[in-house]
């Protein structure tokens, strides 16, 4: 009998979160076998990973947290690749930002790279942050910003941006590690990661649109908003792995656009939601990201209109704009 052609095995971290849930459909649908790491295998929040597609055969949790090694070794034992997608993402300033978000981030990348020399991984694309490119006040004023610019880790830790100061280590460090350790690293910068659900808690990101669909604030602030779809950025970590001739860090970014055009947008669809009353003019903002290198790789993204139907959609399903 003929078997479906196999591409191999591979590890994703933080399967159950907003992107690692995207990724983990998109590489059962394309016949990948997953260990999907999540910290509480038994918990109803991943009820959601257990019933996609070709799951029962190609899908297996592991239990693991990114400051235990031995848990992530097992996870990551017997595979070809790593998407290393877990980090904390914390939706409010964190009153102990070393233990709740730079530990996991740093050492927990750390952690998964280790692991994956001792697992003899041939290639790990690990989820950095446009948190690690943009925050430099040296780049030159008005210039696009591309993979050579860095946040600047002291600019990060003066203004207490810890999430920054975190996703900016994280990713120096394990470009550094690969080029040390013979390990192929590939990073990848996505900004502000919008689009439908598939899990049903609230991540980070996602509460950026329930915020302005839900809450009647009083007033937000008109701010230049960078994004992009969690299916298209599934989409591009997926490519970096698959690619041969991908190599470094690559940002990935679709939508330029002020908070009052997404609104506008919103409320010309759905004018029913309960929208900000009044928009703020913040400082004019002049950061533009290129996502060049990664759409000569072949990556392509889709219409905003398209991520905001379907993430209104998905929400509705959810129940998270009751
Ligand atoms: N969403 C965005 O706008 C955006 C933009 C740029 C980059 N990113 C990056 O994308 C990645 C995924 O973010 P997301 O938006 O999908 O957020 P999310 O839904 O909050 O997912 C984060 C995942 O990390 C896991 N995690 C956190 N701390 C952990 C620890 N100590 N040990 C093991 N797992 C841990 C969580 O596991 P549990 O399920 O066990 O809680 C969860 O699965 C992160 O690396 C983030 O920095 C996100």
């Amino acid at each position: 009998m003929a078997t479906m052609a196999m591409k191999g095995k591979v590890c994703v971290t933080g399967a159950g979160g907003f992107i690692g849930s995207w990724v983990v459909k998109l590489l059962l649908s394309r016949d990948y076998i997953v260990h999907g790491t999540v910290r509480e295998p038994s918990d109803a929040k991943y009820d959601h990973l257990r019933k996609l597609e070709k799951v029962t055969k190609n899908l297996e949790l592991f239990k693991a947290d990114l400051l235990n090694y031995e848990s992530l070794r097992s996870a990551i034992a017997g595979c070809d690749g790593v998407f290393h997608v877990a980090c904390p993402v914390p939706s409010t300033t964190s009153s102990n930002p070393e233990t709740e978000v730079i530990e996991p981030a740093v050492k927990g990348t750390h952690n998964v790279l280790e692991a994956c020399v001792e697992s003899k991984i041939k290639r790990v694309v690990v989820v950095s942050s446009a948190a690690a490119v943009f925050f430099n006040p040296s780049w030159p004023q008005g210039r696009v910003m591309d993979e050579n610019c860095w946040s600047d880790m002291e600019h990060c830790r003066a203004t207490k941006n810890w999430y920054f100061l975190a996703k900016t280590k994280a990713e120096s460090e394990a470009l550094e590690f690969g080029r040390r350790c013979g390990l192929d690293v590939v990073t990848m910068c996505p900004t502000l990661v919008i689009g439908p659900v598939l899990q049903a808690t609230v991540n980070a990101s996602s509460l950026v649109l329930l915020k302005i669909l839900k809450e009647g604030c009083e007033s937000m602030e008109n701010r230049l908003r960078m994004l992009v779809d969690v299916r298209d950025v599934a989409e591009a970590l997926v490519l970096l792995y698959e690619k041969g001739e991908a190599e470094g860090r690559y940002i990935c970014t679709a939508h330029t656009i002020e908070t009052r055009e997404l609104v506008d947008a919103l409320k010309r669809k759905y004018p029913d939601y309960s929208y900000p009353k009044k928009l703020l003019e913040g400082k004019a903002e002049s950061v533009s990201l290129s996502s060049e290198k990664l759409q000569r790789l072949g990556w392509k993204y889709r219409a905003l209109e398209d991520t905001l139907v379907d993430a209104v959609q998905s929400f509705k399903d959810a129940g998270m704009l009751e």
